[in-house]
């Protein structure tokens, strides 16, 4: 840990979110939404496109400039492929063009780290995002999340792997992993690697519970989280980001500038 970050860390974390901050349109100042579960069928996210529509609405009507659509690929649960997704996503893509011309949407996806992601690796086919890095260089982004319940087995070499297949791994909701709460350096390693961490706004909403805010606040205070995400999968979760807008945690944060979301392409 650098010294501004064991500054940034000593400021102490609370149970409660506090919601007491002037709203701020959170989309201008995040830019782009880079977890959503927003292409209609696929998966546990939104079933019909009508409710897609209504999800990206509340995205634009807040400031955002575009969404990645992340649907989970996890071979036991959801055994998705570009062949499962990308129809289902252009049909949105284009809708959504027509309505709001300006929005942005890339397709990506939620890979659960299991040997599938391993195979994908290995042949170095990964639905990605594109952004750029601190000195501009541009660079393809995987979403990848880990188990909530048993820490995952081997994922340094997994992350070792895929950055070396080119690919700038991206963390998913780092606060949600329960064996990591008393551990906090096995996400300031990844971090440190190079991993992008991110946290869910519904976290810092407090909507699942006390002990995930703590962990996503502390992560945001001590700068290690450079993206907050929708990980939306319903309206609630745009509830969320709006809850989020009024929070001086947030607020703190957008202002140290640790928005990597800013860096994605729109
Ligand atoms: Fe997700």
């Amino acid at each position: 840990m650098g010294w501004l970050q064991h500054l940034r860390s000593g400021r102490k974390t609370s149970l409660k979110p506090a919601f007491d901050g002037p709203e701020l349109a959170i989309g201008n100042a995040l830019h782009i939404d880079v977890h959503s579960h927003i292409v209609p069928g696929v998966d546990d996210g939104c079933s019909r496109i009508e409710e897609s529509l209504a999800l990206i609405e509340r995205l634009v009507e807040m400031g955002y400039k575009g969404a990645v659509a992340t649907p989970h690929i996890h071979s036991d649960i959801y055994p998705n492929n570009r062949h499962t997704l990308v129809p289902a996503f252009e049909q949105l893509k284009t809708t959504t063009a027509q309505r709001w011309p300006e929005f942005s949407l890339q397709l990506a996806a939620e890979y659960f780290l299991d040997e599938h992601f391993t195979d994908c690796i290995a042949a170095g086919d990964l639905l990605h995002f594109h952004a750029v890095d601190d000195i501009g260089q541009p660079v393809k982004c995987v979403l990848f999340e880990f188990g909530f319940h048993e820490p995952p087995i081997n994922h340094e070499q997994v992350i070792f792997d895929l950055q070396m297949a080119g690919y700038t791994g991206v963390l998913a909701h780092a606060e949600r992993y329960p064996y990591w709460h008393s551990k906090p350096g096995e996400v300031q390693a990844l971090a440190d690697r190079g991993i992008w961490i991110t946290v869910n706004a519904a976290s810092l909403a407090g909507a699942y519970g006390p002990e995930m805010y703590r962990v996503a606040q502390a992560l945001l205070e001590n700068g290690t989280a450079k993206m907050i995400c929708s990980d939306a999968h319903g309206m609630r979760h745009m509830d969320s980001l709006k809850a989020i807008s009024k929070s001086p945690v947030v607020h703190r944060w957008i202002d140290a500038g640790d928005v990597l979301s800013r860096s994605v392409k729109a």
